[in-house]
């Protein structure tokens, strides 16, 4: 089974991101993706979002989405898209795909969501070549006590408004420990104010050991 149904956040989630795509999320969709090149994966590609920053020397995206309204979305964008870019459905924990077969991975805002984000990590891994990239967007677990508080609280309910998403994982840690060696990495609040558990996000990339 490599469908999951979420009817209401695949509805929802384009105009939210739209809104933040305005806020400087689109900006930091291109940071992600700059100088990416040769064939690249993309987990949880969601609507497609990221698809419209792929750089010229991209040869072609495999995005792997499991939600279906959203995967038709995706495959509307990726129509549109400046690079070959194929949806497909499918799970990270599990992909049907062969080791050492891509030059980079992409995780944005997707290992927030993931039922195994250790073992999404490691297929990651798998798949890509030695020196390969994972180039990661993500919100992570905060840096203060009191952000802390208020993230295991949200995270209470937070899993079931936004799809599984949750706001305390420490998916920076989980990256450095899961056999790549970060080469840059920045981490900031975004939005930068406001009252919002999934604020302080981490941007990177990191190359496969
Ligand atoms: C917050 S959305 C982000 C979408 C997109 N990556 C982006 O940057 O806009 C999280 C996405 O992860 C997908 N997802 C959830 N569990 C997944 C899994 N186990 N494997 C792959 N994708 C998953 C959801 O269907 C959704 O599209």
């Amino acid at each position: 089974m490599t469908d999951l149904s979420h009817p209401i956040f695949a509805r929802l989630y384009p105009r939210l991101d739209a809104a933040s795509a305005r806020a400087g999320g689109d900006a930091l969709r291109a940071e992600l993706l700059a100088g990416t090149s040769g064939r690249v994966l993309e987990v949880g590609a969601g609507y497609g979002a990221n698809f419209a920053h792929y750089p010229p020397e991209v040869t072609e995206v495999v995005a792997v989405e499991p939600e279906p309204r959203l995967r038709a979305k995706a495959e509307g964008m990726a129509a549109r898209a400046p690079v070959p870019v194929t949806v497909r459905p499918g799970l990270a924990e599990e992909l049907d795909l062969d080791d050492g077969s891509f030059d980079v991975a992409v995780a944005s805002l997707v290992l927030c969501s993931v039922r195994d984000p250790v073992r999404v990590l490691a297929e990651l891994r798998r798949v890509l070549k030695p020196g390969g990239e994972l180039r990661y967007y993500e919100h992570i677990k905060g840096s203060t006590p009191g952000k802390v508080r208020f993230q295991r609280w949200a995270d209470a309910v937070w899993p079931l408004l936004a799809a599984g998403c949750h706001v305390s994982r420490p998916t920076d840690r989980w990256i450095a420990a899961s056999g790549f060696t970060v080469r840059a990495e920045r981490r900031f609040e975004f939005p930068a104010s406001g009252l919002n558990p999934a604020s302080p996000h981490v941007i990177g990339v990191a190359v496969r050991d």
